[in-house]
């Protein structure tokens, strides 16, 4: 029965036409240098940028979507500055509407019962919740919910910790998780809830919840996702409406909201980008969230990653500038160990991981939650790009198992780098 009305609900939220904004929009590989696609970023929709045929000759490749009238007038820019470009995708609107006839079957062939959630669908923020819950009731003496606090619209924003000390043994390391800051991101909050499942239920390394103590936040952003699945699946930023220019251009980019270097880049200031800061840093509930979690920890945290969609990365601080914390030794032995753990379990299609400082291997950032937690004193903190494959974030859900299984595999050696310097 439950299931049955789950199944409604998502089917009957993918209303036909929600596709049809993006009619006609078509997506493009640029190539150039990474000077243009910082600039770029400011106006365009970016899907993803990765250092072009992984080399280091600071040249980048960007997806980039284009409306008609974007493209009549970005092509002949990009001809005019010599940046090569190829479309990859004809009708935008057609991937989309593909995409929910998919996950539609997916949903009906995912067979779902009161607690268990499967890795091969996509579920509602409501759905995670329940799992949450439902976890924190049967393992009373290992997982505990904590209602973290409202999103802007008003949604319980949960997260769990895992221990098995009740967080009262402060010798132990604290590894901090997070997905789903940019709504459009699908794929994230299913490797969150698979490493709280591989911690909680399946029990494979026991040492990973007896030696370390675990906070993870699967859904951070849940009015952005909502408005993924109901409105429009490009949206990443907050749905909030405390800037100027709010009601045309609501929501802010949660990864540029932090307060590390926090309006510094003119890129990120026009409420209408889609890397817009915010109207101060931690303006948005939901990275206040994040915040205050890792505050109330920052002494035993020893390892933050922020998940996100995708590029196949990790990335490390610091963004803003491209100089190197002084613990980069660790942090870049610890990223090259959680991705070689990936690569072996990889499809031979995915690229493998690039493990290197954010400004360096892409462009700089502000007011990103891994400059931030680096700068108050995290000693390991990463933002995670995952696989995409040839699909971009719109990441079929027969994909979801190898992403979470190849992803556990490295948080899980990222674990066991804590436990090894701790
Ligand atoms: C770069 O920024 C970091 C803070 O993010 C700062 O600690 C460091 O001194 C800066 N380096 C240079 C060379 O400006």
């Amino acid at each position: 029965m439950q299931l049955l009305i789950c199944v409604l609900l998502f089917g009957a939220a993918l209303v036909q036409g929600r596709h049809e904004k993006y009619e006609g929009h078509q997506l493009y590989r640029v190539s150039g240098p990474a000077t243009e696609f910082e600039y770029l970023e400011a106006y365009l929709d970016l899907l993803s940028t990765k250092s072009a045929a992984r080399s280091t000759s600071g040249q980048l490749e960007a997806l980039v979507r284009l409306s008609p009238e974007e493209k009549q007038k970005w092509l002949p820019l990009f001809d005019k500055k010599n940046m090569a470009y190829t479309k990859v995708v004809d009708n935008l609107a057609d991937v989309l509407r593909d995409e929910e006839a998919q996950i539609n079957r997916a949903r009906h062939n995912s067979k779902r019962s009161g607690r268990a959630i499967s890795f091969n669908a996509y579920y509602r923020h409501d759905e995670m919740n329940e799992y949450l819950e439902s976890l924190a009731a049967l393992y009373p003496g290992l997982v505990t919910v904590i209602n973290a606090g409202l999103s802007y619209e008003g949604r319980q924003i949960k997260y769990v910790k895992i221990s098995t000390t009740r967080f009262e043994n402060l010798r132990k390391p604290v590894i901090l998780i997070d997905a789903a800051v940019h709504a459009r991101e699908w794929v994230t909050p299913p490797v969150a809830l698979y490493i709280i499942h591989q911690l909680v239920e399946a029990v494979v390394d026991r040492r990973l919840t007896e030696g370390i103590d675990w906070i993870i936040i699967p859904m951070a952003n849940p009015d952005g996702y909502e408005y993924t699945i109901d409105e429009d699946r490009m949206w990443r930023k907050t749905r909030s409406r405390s800037h100027p220019e709010a009601d045309t251009c609501p929501g802010v980019d949660g990864n540029r909201n932090f307060d590390h270097h926090w309006g510094t880049r003119e890129a990120s200031k026009d409420p209408c980008s889609i890397i817009f800061e915010g109207p101060t840093a931690f303006s948005e509930p939901e990275t206040r969230i994040i915040r205050d979690v890792a505050l109330q920890n920052v002494d035993r945290a020893a390892l933050y990653i922020s998940l996100h969609s995708y590029g196949n990365m990790f990335l490390y601080a610091w963004g803003n500038n491209g100089s190197l914390p002084n613990n980069a030794l660790a942090l870049h032995l610890a990223g090259v160990r959680m991705a070689e753990a990936i690569d072996r379990l990889a499809l031979d299609k995915a690229d493998r991981y690039i493990v290197g400082n954010a400004a360096q291997v892409l462009y700089f950032t502000s007011g990103t939650s891994r400059d931030w937690t680096r700068a108050i004193g995290i000693p390991l903190t990463y933002t995670m790009e995952l696989p995409g494959y040839e699909y971009d974030f719109i990441v079929p859900p027969e994909y979801v198992e190898q992403i979470v299984t190849e992803t556990w595999a490295g948080i899980a050696a990222g674990a066991h780098f804590v436990l090894s310097i701790w």
